[in-house]
């Protein structure tokens, strides 16, 4: 038989082994952890089974899976080792209460041995400290000699890492290591740590024996089942079974590197690579490859780039790879252009790199398209600051100065030390580390795994207070009795933040016991109002944010208040109304957008306030008006048939069999709120709705426009608003009208007329300077043909418009300057072919005595045609006569020598 060795194969014969073993073949879980609001990402490929391991989960024994994982604290190694990354599969077999340690061990000694045919004599493996029956296991069943048994304590040996002393809290235990000598051979190490030997000993599988939950204070209780999870980082794995020897050189890697070498115009040179800049470009095309794997995963699972926790951390890959992009002189967005590479190799096993792919795609390059604009602006920065350096004779550049280049511009600090050296100046490299430092300690999270990207909140000091979370009521009252649990002020940081008492003027937050004012979220702006004292105003809420669960009623006290006091909050009832209206609104406007737009458009967010709502999806193209028009009716219809709006609550599994939408990358409990409005929409949401459709009155889309590339944006409005927005429509049509001297049902018909005449005019302009060549007013005065008093201008192709618009001209300046302008003046228009039309005109000045009425009249007679006008204007239309232009010369004279004098 064959040996497994691609990435797809290892995968699938894992699988496939455990299957026979009687294990379930479960699907990996959504990179965004569908039940642990501990974690940013999912990490490990235990995480979904938290509660199984506990005892308290679904009923299963064996499970089975490929999970995809996102771990941070590894950002900054990869590309630089051969191992890390941050988007990897873990493939894993799991027991809850079922087999233990001596099943699992030979199973994955048989996987690693037989299956992948790998060299018994290479491996080497760890225990915890004092766990003989592992150390047993390996010695005897498997027959692994003593020297290759090391005993390690918690931090090498127990998962998490160091759980017992330093958590997290929740299901752990001492785990055993297997790992592939890479240099067999040489002398083993004494026992010590053998990840300090990185380039030896590759780490391939991880057992944990989860036996404990672990409490506060480190108590580990031991659990009542005895559990199973295994863990084998697959890019590892393939890399061995290839022989590569990085695991960025295995077929899964393979397309992506060589679509960004094609896109950089260098080799992916490997092994190949001789000096350091060739290294240093291969470093970057593989953390390009990594980063983009762990961006389309993390963006097909709901995790969108953005501003904060999840969001900021996606944010913070793509502009690594970016960034490398831009060193390797990829001049524009090129990120998603590397998805089909991925989904080369991976979109067998994860679909949802194709059924997402348009959102994929349109966020990526949205993202990318704003990091450029923003790269670019930290070199203008940078170039500000040697600039100022230069002139105060410094040559060093301020630690801090690099720091907040490095992280509010995302600016890399030795792309900006190349540059400074370039201009003869150095980096402060202490001051940027100790920067670093202090931004890190005021980040990092709770727990080791979430990585380091959690500000030290409100949230966790009104915790460390005891503060018990806020209960919120205002989803059925509009006002309520609190008490005033804390006084922060937003300017101070940590303890120094907490008041007793504030005073009028002052702006602080406010944490009351329950409140009805609803805090910012899920689109929905926080609500405003009053807290009141005895009838007396004591404060404005200007608005409502959230802090994990704890709502901040930002005020602007209007009298002293103290912390225990109680006082009567009250929302503003009229805005939240209209609040409410729009966010039920946004709900249908959603349905209506799968029904009438496709079940593909994701809602890439909303806002919703008392003033109206936006709605930002995911699609490549602008809507139609009519498609426009076809929503708006499908809302409002809705909104007619007043139906009841009813809120209830399910667990999340039930939810989603029932078909109710969940927003994309929107990550929710195990029980979540579903807004069901009739059997048209029904979406799982924690906002204020109305309680019958009928209350979200006329609906009006007010626009659709594009935000980036493959994102859009509806703007709308409901209510009051939507009449207001009715009105406002309206007097602008009348004033319309007013100008335009019309009723406003004509204003269209009339701006089209007049776009009309100005068009003919513009191109009468165009023509004249064309057939006059270059003729402007004065060019024709100079042409003009004398004939006594009276001159005249040949045809020359002009239309009668143009003629007209001369003759206006002449008018004006006769008026400005009598002189400038002959007294009397005809001009021909038409071809001046022999026997075609001849339209002509005269401006006569009628001061002088020419009546230019008189004159059209008679010219037009003497041509076979006719004419007619007023005194200073007039036209007609004749023949051009059998002779041409010499005829037309000899008609105008005898015309003019028949005209003794003016008549
Ligand atoms: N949970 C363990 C790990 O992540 C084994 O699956 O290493």
């Amino acid at each position: 038989m064959s040996r497994p060795t691609t990435v797809a194969d290892i995968r699938e014969a894992f699988l496939g082994f455990f299957e026979a073993k009687e294990h379930l073949r479960l699907p990996s879980d959504s990179l965004v952890p569908s039940n642990d609001p501990t974690l940013l990402f999912t990490g490990a490929g235990m995480n979904q089974f938290k509660e199984e391991f506990l005892g308290r989960g679904r009923d299963w024994n064996r499970v089975t899976t490929s999970q995809k994982c996102l771990r941070v604290p590894d950002l900054e190694n990869v590309g630089l080792t051969p191992r890390h990354h941050t988007f990897f599969e873990m493939l894993g077999n799991f027991s809850f209460g079922d087999y233990f340690k001596a099943e699992t061990i030979p199973w994955e000694w048989h996987f690693f041995t037989e299956i992948l045919g790998w060299d018994a004599d290479r491996f080497v493996v760890t225990v915890f400290t004092d766990d003989d029956e592992a150390f047993q296991i390996w010695r005897e069943k498997i027959g692994l000699p003593e020297e290759r048994i090391y005993r390690f304590g918690e931090k090498e040996n127990f998962w998490p890492s160091s759980a017992p002393s330093k958590g997290p809290n929740g299901p752990c235990g001492p785990c055993s290591e297997i790992y592939y000598d890479m240099e067999p051979g040489k002398p083993l190490p004494a026992n010590e740590g053998l990840e300090d030997l990185p380039g030896r000993f590759l780490e391939v599988g991880n057992f944990v024996f989860t036996q404990y939950e672990r409490h506060d204070g480190g108590v580990l209780e031991a659990l009542p089942q005895r559990n199973i999870d295994v863990g084998l980082g697959l890019e590892r794995v393939a890399a061995v079974a290839q022989g590569a020897r990085n695991n960025f050189e295995t077929d899964l890697f393979a397309p992506l590197l060589s679509t960004i070498s094609d896109l950089a115009g260098k080799p992916y040179l490997g092994a190949k690579a001789s000096n350091e800049e060739e290294e240093k470009i291969d470093i970057r095309m593989r953390r390009i490859a990594d980063h983009a794997r762990a961006v389309f995963f993390c963006i097909a699972d709901g995790a969108m780039p953005g501003r904060e926790g999840r969001g900021y951390v996606v944010r913070k890959i793509l502009r690594r790879a970016v960034r490398d992009g831009l060193d390797l002189g990829i001049q524009k967005p090129f990120l998603a252009s590397l998805l089909p590479s991925l989904r080369e190799t991976m979109s067998a096993a994860y679909p949802e790199l194709t059924q997402q792919g348009s959102t994929i795609e349109a966020l990526s390059n949205a993202e990318e398209e704003r990091f450029r604009d923003v790269y670019h602006r930290g070199i203008t920065r940078l170039e500000e600051e040697m600039h100022t350096l230069k002139a105060s004779g410094a040559r060093t550049l301020p630690g801090d100065t690099a720091f907040e280049l490095h992280d509010t511009y995302g600016f890399p600090l030795d792309t900006a030390e190349v540059i400074l050296e370039e201009h003869g100046f150095a980096v402060d490299h202490d001051g940027f580390d100790a920067a670093m430092e202090a931004q890190k300690s005021r980040a990092r999270a709770g727990s080791e795994l979430s990585g380091d990207v959690f500000a030290q909140s409100l949230g966790s000091l009104l915790r460390e207070q005891g503060l018990e979370e806020t209960s919120f009521l205002g989803a059925e009252q509009d006002h309520s009795t609190s008490k005033v649990l804390a006084i922060l002020d937003p300017a101070q940081s940590g303890s120094d933040a907490l008041l007793q008492e504030g005073h009028a003027g002052q702006e602080l937050l406010i944490v009351l016991d329950q409140t009805p004012f609803y805090a910012e979220g899920g689109g929905q702006v926080g609500d405003v109002g009053q807290l009141l004292h005895d009838g007396q105003v004591v404060a404005t809420v200007l608005d409502t944010q959230k802090e994990e669960d704890y709502h901040l009623h930002r005020v602007r006290l209007e009298g002293p208040l103290k912390t225990g006091q109680t006082l009567q909050a009250q929302i503003d009832v009229a805005k939240r109304r209209a609040t409410e209206a729009h966010h039920s609104a946004t709900h249908l406007l959603h349905a209506a957008m799968k029904h009438v737009v496709g079940e593909h458009v994701n809602q890439a967010g909303s806002k919703v306030s008392s003033e109206g709502l936006r709605f930002d999806y995911t699609h490549p193209e602008g809507l139609s008006q009519e498609t426009l028009a076809q929503l708006e009716d499908l809302v409002l219809n809705h909104a007619l048939l007043a139906e009841d709006v009813a809120a209830s609550l399910s667990s999340l599994d039930e939810a989603r069999a029932s078909g109710v939408t969940a927003l994309f990358g929107e990550k929710y409990g195990d029980v979540v709120r579903v807004v069901r409005m009739g059997e048209f929409s029904a979406e799982l949401c924690g906002g204020c709705h109305v309680r019958n459709t009928g209350q979200i009155g006329p609906f009006r889309i007010l626009s659709d426009r594009a935000l980036a590339a493959g994102v859009r944006r509806i703007e709308a409005v409901a209510g009051h608003a939507a009449a207001a927005h009715a009105r406002a429509d309206q007097e602008l049509l009348q004033t319309a009208g007013q100008e335009l001297k019309c009723p406003p049902q004509q204003v269209p018909d009339r701006v089209l007329a007049l776009k009309g005449q100005i068009k003919k005019l513009k191109d009468a302009q165009k023509q004249m300077a064309k057939s006059g060549g270059g003729a402007s007013l004065s060019d024709l005065l100079s042409k003009l043909t004398q004939s006594g008093q009276l001159q005249w201008s040949a045809p020359q192709g002009q239309s009668t418009d143009i003629l007209r618009g001369m003759s206006d001209e002449m008018k004006q300046l006769r008026q400005k300057d009598g002189a400038a302008v002959p007294p009397a003046v005809l001009l021909c228009g038409g071809t001046g072919e022999p026997g075609t039309e001849l339209p002509f005109l005269f401006q006569c000045d009628p001061k002088a005595g020419w009546k230019a009425g008189d004159l059209a009249r008679a010219f037009g007679k003497l041509l076979g045609g006719g004419g007619g006008g007023r005194p200073d204007f007039a036209q007609g239309k004749a023949s051009m006569p059998q002779d041409g232009l010499q005829g037309l010369e000899k008609a105008i004279e005898s015309f003019v020598s028949e005209l003794a004098s003016p008549a």
